[in-house]
């Protein structure tokens, strides 16, 4: 096979992409779209999600310490389109968007309760990399539809739609 350079930039393309939930100090909420985001760590169980610092939802992750991360499916896609495209900055996105929150169990942001899986985590560090502060998250609940999950807990992943 015959290879050529390509570009260093976004030459992984994770997925699924995710949408995060935050919530600021003041108690705004927000919800932006993330493709910066994995898997860190299994014990104990932790998450990462990059944001670029000029985002609105930086600085209120940045100040309430914790985030969720909601795994999206192909229902949600429009929805998902609009948070990606839209800053809380210049309009009031989520009501634009009829985006239903729920409150978390264990962090002070709100979940996504028509997405099939939410994460709420609590930030312990964090790494400026360039472009992105990556925010290592300690997971400390997991939401998931209950037709999802099996006797043992686990999430079947190959049920879900993703985008
Ligand atoms: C597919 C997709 C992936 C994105 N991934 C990221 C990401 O990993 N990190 C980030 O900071 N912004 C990412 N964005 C951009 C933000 O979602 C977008 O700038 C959003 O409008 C920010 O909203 P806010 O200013 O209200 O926080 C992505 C957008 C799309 C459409």
């Amino acid at each position: 096979m015959e290879k050529s350079s390509a570009n260093m930039k976004s030459c992984l393309q994770p997925l699924p992409k995710v949408l995060v939930s935050c919530r600021g100090l003041n108690g705004e909420n927000n919800v932006l779209a993330v493709a910066y985001c994995g898997n860190c760590s299994y014990n104990p169980p932790m998450v990462m999600v990059g944001i670029v610092p000029t985002r609105y939802s930086y600085q209120l992750i940045k100040e309430s310490c914790c985030f969720v991360v909601n795994l999206v499916d192909k229902s949600y896609q429009e929805t998902f389109a609009y948070l990606g495209s839209h800053s809380k900055r210049d309009d009031d996105k989520l009501a634009a968007a009829k985006v239903r929150l729920a409150d978390g169990k264990k962090v002070n942001a709100p979940i996504l309760p028509d997405c099939p899986v939410n994460i709420e985590c609590t930030i312990v560090d964090s790494i400026m990399t360039g472009s992105h502060e990556m925010f290592i998250g300690k997971i400390e609940y997991v939401h998931a539809d209950a037709k999802l999950v099996d006797a043992e807990g686990n999430i079947d992943f190959s049920k879900i739609n993703f985008l």
